[in-house]
């Protein structure tokens, strides 16, 4: 099996969908974002705060070429891994590319965000932080995922994709 690659905006459900997909088909979850705290032994926001943003997406690149170069696994790729091509390109190459595009208003009133570095500020600012993004998810996809009702939902429609 080729990887398949999820992408999108942070809270929109990657992790959730690839531990469904992963138990589902019996493969391997990596998430890019838990692989990087592991290596590094600092949480994200940690990162983000002492080392800044340009090391975390150093840190993505190289794990993105490294997973690349492996197959069968679900990757669950952090939010912002596809606004640097080098990190993405290699990805892309090495499965399908899945963007689970949800309302970016309703994943910042579910209150999922959390303490994610990038989501600390207001509203709007989250939705037009997507808008930004969002062309660049659709550059890379394969497939769009579009507001499915539920996490299976939405896990049942790249099966469906894959004939898997
Ligand atoms: C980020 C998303 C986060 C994490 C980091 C930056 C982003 O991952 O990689 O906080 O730039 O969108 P999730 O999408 O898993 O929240």
């Amino acid at each position: 099996m080729k990887n398949i690659v999820l992408i999108g905006m942070m809270g929109c459900g990657k992790s959730t969908v690839g531990a469904i997909l992963s138990k589902k088909l019996g493969v391997e979850l990596i998430d890019t974002d838990a692989l990087i705290e592991a290596r590094e032994g600092r949480t994200i926001p940690w990162i983000f705060r002492e080392w800044g943003e340009g090391y975390f997406r150093a840190c993505e690149e190289r794990v993105a070429g490294e997973l690349a170069g492996k197959s069968g696994l679900v990757i669950s790729c952090g939010g912002g891994l596809p606004l640097r091509e080098g990190a993405i390109r290699p990805l892309h190459g090495s499965g399908t590319v899945f963007f689970l595009c949800r309302d970016p208003g309703v994943t910042y009133d579910s209150g999922v965000l959390g303490d994610r570095p990038l989501a600390q500020g207001r509203r709007e600012a989250f939705v037009e932080r997507f808008a930004r993004r969002e062309p660049v998810y659709r550059r890379w996809a394969h497939h769009v995922i579009s507001d499915l009702p539920s996490p299976e939902a939405a896990a049942d429609a790249i099966l469906e994709v894959l004939k898997l």
